[in-house]
């Protein structure tokens, strides 16, 4: 069984998906962090990010192992805690715009869904990664509830919501305008706008519409 969930940026996936997986017992997969964890890498290898023809070349020094628990190693190396800092938040965009890049992660992604029943978030799980998904989810906020919310879980001051919000909005701009995989709700998503949700809510009525579908279907 595979469950989509896409959105843009702090529109509540993460937190939503890992729920909705201890729910069901499912593998939740956040496809973000393996995009974050490509950029940290150029980042420290001073690797050019302008110049995306040089990027197969060093994809292929690179290994990212990750756990079920969302730890990601690159080269065995836990970087986990690493992933959302401000360089990689502000270059993530453009690593994850370049093909070659997502070619390598979506074979990583399906590759996971063949021997388990998972919850993926992402951009492209519902169209690209996993078009046939079982269940597909579209989740978006309001620009300022995301920003707020954010800045809650980075703990930063609530002064900084008109720079956190014009980082949210250029972030979404590239993953909604690049040419591959673009941030678009997919065909046959359900959209859950979750700006005056609580997290339980939303969880709450992802999995019943999982578990009233099934139902239906197998009866
Ligand atoms: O979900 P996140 O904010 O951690 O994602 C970081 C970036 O990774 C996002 O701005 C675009 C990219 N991304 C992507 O292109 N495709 C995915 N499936 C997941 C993330």
């Amino acid at each position: 069984m595979i469950i989509a969930i896409d959105g843009p940026a702090a529109s509540g996936k993460s937190v939503t998906a890992k729920d909705v997986a201890k729910k069901l017992k499912y593998i939740h997969i956040n496809t973000g962090s393996m995009y974050r964890a490509v950029t940290l890498y150029f980042l420290e290898k001073k690797v050019n990010l302008d110049n995306g023809t040089i990027f197969k070349k060093e994809l292929k020094k690179l290994k990212i192992n990750f756990n079920f628990k969302n730890e990601i190693f690159i080269n065995d190396i836990d970087v986990s805690n690493k992933l959302r800092q401000d360089s990689v938040n502000n270059n993530v965009s453009k690593v994850s715009a370049v093909k070659v890049v997502r070619d390598n992660l979506v074979a990583l992604q399906r590759n996971i869904a063949l021997d388990n029943n998972v919850v993926m978030e992402g951009r492209d799980i519902g169209t690209t990664v996993f078009p046939n998904a079982d269940f597909k989810f579209y989740l978006t906020a309001d620009i300022e509830v995301r920003a707020k919310r954010r800045l809650i879980e980075n703990q930063k001051s609530e002064n900084d919501i008109q720079s956190m919000i014009d980082q949210i909005k250029k972030r979404d701009n590239l993953d909604k305008k690049r040419k591959h995989s673009p941030l678009v709700v997919a065909d046959g998503a359900i959209i859950i706008d979750t700006t005056n949700m609580k997290i339980a809510d939303q969880v709450e009525k992802i999995v019943n519409i999982i578990k009233r579908k099934d139902k239906y279907t197998n009866e």
